[in-house]
């Protein structure tokens, strides 16, 4: 029996309802095999400022702290004060964003699987700059540690995966100062790694590049912003928000979370779609080294998906939250 720690972060908007599906998903894992979980539930973001202060409580930072793996949902306005420093004070310096196509699903390109790694830690959200009633700037830090870590993990995850191709990311021709630096950083690692594909590709046309031909993408690699943007148009390609599920990762520590926002429209309808946070939960377990756990949540929330008969309104079902949730406890 391997016990873990699991914090679970919920909060905002849907925040609570894909948790509460997804603990029904673990639980339910809990009696297939030898794994148990101990949750602890912690407060953050909009409506745990609007409590106590602040959107981020030290007892959550101790929490994720101590935590064997930490599953946060989603804030609303509070991000930068929330995910954003958490990221940063933990060093979880990959963002790992997965878009696949699951069949079953209404994906605008069913041939898309791709891996994003975006970086984390640093780029344009380092949040450093200035406000003057008329002027404002943003200070975009790249450093060649950050950037040579990514794509270092880029290519390792691409070689652990069997993929042979990795694309980076960048804006160079005009951000010369800071991805010139990226770049020339991701030549040099990709320079390491002979028998993989390497490419780069300029950000406004990768843009439409991932929508026309996302087949020619395997593994991604790409500053901050860049990461976020872009990985919002990947999960465009394969159904939706609902279906994009992430991980924050670093050396030791690691935050696991769907890429959606609280989303206020359908925030207490019970009609989030959980599928995002349930795949976030799978890659938790991949990451804790439980592989056949993480592939038996992968291999029930698909069978669901390609069943079709209990697919929430994002995927042009009638389910609720918790309807998809028993399918996919049931499937387990
Ligand atoms: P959003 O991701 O919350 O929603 C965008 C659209 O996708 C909405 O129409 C929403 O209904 C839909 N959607 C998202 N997740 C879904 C799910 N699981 N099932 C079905 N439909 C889903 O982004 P939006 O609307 O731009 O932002 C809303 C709030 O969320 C803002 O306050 C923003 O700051 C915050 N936000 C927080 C993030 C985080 O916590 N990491 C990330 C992105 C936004
Ligand atoms: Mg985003």
């Amino acid at each position: 029996m391997t016990k873990y720690n699991i914090a679970l972060l919920p909060g905002d908007g849907i925040g609570p309802e894909v948790v509460d599906a997804t603990v029904k998903v673990m639980d339910a894992l809990q009696k297939k095999t030898d794994i148990e979980f101990e949750y602890k539930t912690y407060m953050i973001g909009d409506a745990e400022k609007k409590r106590s202060g602040t959107a981020l409580p030290q007892a959550t930072i101790d929490g994720v702290k101590e935590a064997d793996a930490c599953l946060f949902a989603c804030v609303g306005e509070t991000a930068k004060e929330t995910i954003l420093p958490l990221r940063q004070m933990f060093n979880l310096y990959a963002n790992l964003r997965p878009a696949k196509a699951y069949p079953g699903v209404p994906a605008v390109r069913p041939e898309t699987d791709i891996m994003m790694v975006r970086e984390n830690t640093e780029g344009i959200y380092k949040m450093i700059g200035h406000r003057s009633p008329r002027s404002a700037f943003n200070v975009r830090v790249i450093t060649w540690e950050a950037s040579e870590r990514i794509v270092r993990y880029a290519f390792e995850w691409a070689k652990k995966n069997g993929k042979k191709k990795v694309t980076a990311i960048h804006k160079s021709n005009v951000l010369d100062y800071t991805d010139g630096l990226f770049l020339e950083a991701s030549r040099s690692v990709a320079a390491e790694y002979p028998e993989m594909e390497y490419n780069e590709l300029i950000v406004d046309a990768a843009s439409m590049w991932l929508v026309m031909y996302p087949e020619s993408f395997e593994v991604v690699v790409t500053t901050n912003m860049f990461g976020d943007i872009l990985s919002d148009v990947t999960a465009g390609l394969v159904g939706g928000l609902g279906m994009a599920p992430s991980g924050n990762v670093g050396d030791d520590m690691c935050i696991f979370e769907p890429v959606h926002g609280s989303a206020p429209d359908i925030a207490g309808k019970g009609i989030a779609n959980p599928a995002a946070c349930m795949l976030s939960a799978a890659m938790m377990l991949e990451w804790l080294g439980e592989n056949k756990a993480a592939k038996l949540i992968e291999d029930a929330v698909l069978k669901v998906l390609k069943e079709g008969k209990t697919l929430t309104p994002d995927l042009k079902g009638k389910a609720t939250t918790v309807e998809f949730a028993e399918a996919v406890a049931k499937a387990l």
